[in-house]
């Protein structure tokens, strides 16, 4: 079901929102994936469906259901999840890549269930990298140039732990630089910080040079207030 609403500061425009974690098999009964709960997707969606904006729902693997009101398109791994927000992105506006892409995948799936046996070594597994999402549809964007249809403005959403080597927001800054995007959401992530709780601290970044805005509470108020700079974005006609 969808909803084409007249009002609000994103009326008129199409969103999409990817959502979720993916999951890569490794046999028929097994996968590597990630602790990534939908949650902050979710709250996205609810904030550009109360903005007035019509919006293109990608899950990946999630601890919720889909919010009422979007378009919804579902995927498991990275591969079907590039797919999908390809053919989701075309004609949108916007393209809020939230979901948490596996980086890699089991080089192998194995059509039987790996089994343990004491008279062969453990296993190995090895990993090959999967495509990176946001990055090739912002090349692929360039490549069609001012006639193609994938949206101006991209999102994109990063969480970092900071290191001895650098700080989060300098992680931040290399990565929007690197992939190309509109706007970075830079999230700091640990044991018990965003993943799974309903509490979120973020700097979103803006290629452009605009000043970074910082937004700290539930997942709900960092959301309005992605949702406010992508607004203020498209009104300023920066994307
Ligand atoms: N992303 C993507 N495809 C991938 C990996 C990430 O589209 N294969 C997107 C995520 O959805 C997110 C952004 O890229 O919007 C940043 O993800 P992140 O994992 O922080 O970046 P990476 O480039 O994978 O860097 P890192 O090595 O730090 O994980
Ligand atoms: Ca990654």
């Amino acid at each position: 079901v969808s909803s084409t609403q007249t009002a609000g500061p994103l009326a008129g425009k199409i969103i999409a929102v990817s959502a979720g974690g993916t999951r890569e098999p490794l046999d028929p009964v097994r996968y590597l994936g990630n602790r990534s709960s939908g949650r902050q997707g979710i709250a996205l969606a609810k904030a550009a469906l109360a903005a007035g904006a019509t919006v293109r729902f990608i899950a990946a693997h999630m601890d919720l259901p889909a919010p009422a009101g979007v378009e919804l398109s579902t995927a498991s791994t990275a591969e079907q999840l590039q797919q999908a927000v390809t053919t989701a992105a075309r004609g949108a506006d916007v393209l809020i890549m939230s979901a948490a892409v596996a980086d890699f995948r089991p080089a192998e799936y194995l059509d039987s269930k790996i089994k343990k046996s004491d008279d062969r070594a453990d296993p190995v597994i090895t990993l090959v990298r999967n495509p990176d999402i946001l990055a090739m549809l912002i090349a692929e964007r360039a490549a069609e140039g001012p006639a193609g249809d994938l949206p101006p403005l991209v999102v994109g959403f990063a969480a970092e732990t900071g290191d001895a080597d650098s700080s989060v927001l300098e992680y931040g800054a290399a990565k929007l630089a690197r992939k190309g995007c509109e706007m970075l959401v830079v999230n700091e992530v640990g044991e018990n910080l965003t993943f799974g709780t309903d509490k979120n601290t973020v700097t979103i970044l803006f290629a452009d040079g605009s000043d970074a805005v910082h937004a700290a509470g539930s997942k709900d108020e960092v959301a309005a207030s992605v949702i406010d700079s992508v607004a203020v974005a498209l009104r300023a006609g920066r994307a």
